[in-house]
């Protein structure tokens, strides 16, 4: 997806191994759409060259603020003023220090000096060694140039160039990217906390079988991430699938209907939002037998007797913070015909004010999807997209409902 699309970006490097990932970054912009403008610093230069930056970004690099090129001799306005965002990948310690102190005496520090701030957000995606980032003077110069309006993404942990393990990595440059997307889309729930189920759940039969069912739990991902970027505080509980966690929300993995009920039930009262995506079997083996359940030969074959699961939904949507309108519950429905007058019914079974309804059997395990939004006045649909699109959309619709 061209996530990006129309985006300049000034690709700022200053020195750091993580020069490296660098390279990929920018591939990884352009793909989405991106147009990228790099500028580095000398010290950049020692660990990447200007050719290769030059060869990804297909414009020549900027590494001297007497670059004659321009025709004015003023590369630190020409290439700001261009710019939708900087970003700074890597930004070393040192990098970090020159900010805050709004060194203007080579052209990367120059030219974030000289950005219209108001216009123009500075971005940086430290990177260090585990010693340096967790200093006190860089803690404070982070501090710093956050109060002076730079936007510091985090770090990633685990294992350094230099041998050593610990916090100070440049994240990757797929969760650069996804930061830079959260950053430039609006932020209609600010404010808001989302809790979101995603999935399937796992109902055990004993401890090696289980119910199941074939939710991939694309869709719930897809709006977890859609209301992080829209500025939400997102809670996602996840049954068993093998997807990555947005980038920023707070995921808790559950297996059985009756772990998530706790899970949401333990996190509703701080939630503003509620979206039950997760496909949550309705009933589950009454008593799970502890030991595997064995063929004893003679053909038999065993018996089970089930238990309904608790309606996570419908018990959320009956709560006094729902009722009193502080908590707004958006059911999902997966059905297989008849898609309108099933998702109407399911509406007004489980008393929420907005029930989107999909196509089981085209929406399972697939990339993209159609919606049927269903609420109190009628009906609209989402026409097939990606998930992520839609999710999208779906979360503006229901920012404009909590308005
Ligand atoms: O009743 P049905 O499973 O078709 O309803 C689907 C909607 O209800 C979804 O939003 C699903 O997450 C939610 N649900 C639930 N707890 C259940 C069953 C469904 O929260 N036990």
């Amino acid at each position: 997806m061209n996530e990006l699309a129309g985006k300049h970006i000034v690709l700022g490097l200053s020195g750091g191994v993580a020069c490296y990932k660098a390279a990929d970054l920018c591939r990884q912009l352009i793909k989405e759409g991106a147009t990228v403008q790099v500028v580095m610093t000398e010290a950049a230069e020692q660990f990447i060259t200007p050719v290769t930056m030059q060869a990804l970004s297909g414009r020549t690099v900027y590494g001297s603020q007497w670059d004659s090129r321009e025709p004015n001799n003023m590369p630190h306005i020409n290439l700001s003023r261009e710019a939708h965002a900087i970003l700074i990948a890597p930004c070393s310690a040192d990098f970090v220090a020159r900010l805050t102190q709004g060194r203007a005496d080579e052209l990367l520090s120059l030219l974030c000096l000289a950005r219209p701030a108001a216009s123009v957000p500075l971005l940086l995606a430290p990177a260090m060694n585990r010693e340096m980032w967790s200093h006190p003077a860089t803690q404070r110069n982070l501090q710093q140039v956050a109060r002076d309006g730079a936007v510091v993404l985090g770090v990633g942990n685990g294992d350094q160039a230099c041998g050593e393990t610990g916090d100070g990595r440049m994240l990757e440059p797929h969760e650069l990217v996804d930061e830079l997307v959260a950053f430039f889309a609006p932020k209609v729930l600010a404010g808001h906390k989302v809790l979101v189920t995603a999935g399937p759940t796992f109902e055990a039969i004993d401890p090696v079988r289980g119910i199941t069912n074939l939710s991939s739990g694309k869709m719930g991902f897809a709006v977890a991430r859609a209301a992080r970027e829209a500025g939400a505080e997102v809670t996602l509980v996840a049954g068993p699938v093998h997807l990555d966690t947005p980038r920023g929300a707070r995921r808790v993995d559950v297996k059985s209907a009756l772990e998530m009920a706790a899970a949401v039930e333990s996190y509703t009262p701080e939630a503003t939002v509620f979206i039950a995506t997760a496909a949550v079997a309705d009933w589950r083996p009454a008593a799970p037998s502890d030991q595997k359940i064995k063929k004893d030969g003679t053909g038999a074959t065993p018996s089970l007797a089930f238990v309904e699961n608790p309606d996570i939904l419908a018990t959320v949507a009956r709560s006094e913070r729902a009722l009193a309108g502080q908590l707004f519950c958006v059911g999902f429905a997966a059905e297989s015909h008849d898609l309108l007058a099933h998702a109407t019914a399911k509406r007004a079974r489980k008393a929420v004010p907005l029930l989107v309804g999909n196509i089981g059997p085209a929406t399972f395990g697939q990339d993209d999807n159609a919606l049927l939004l269903v609420d109190a006045e009628g009906h609209c649909e989402l026409p097939r997209a990606s998930k992520r699109v839609l999710a999208r959309q779906l979360i503006e619709d229901i920012a404009a409902r909590c308005r």
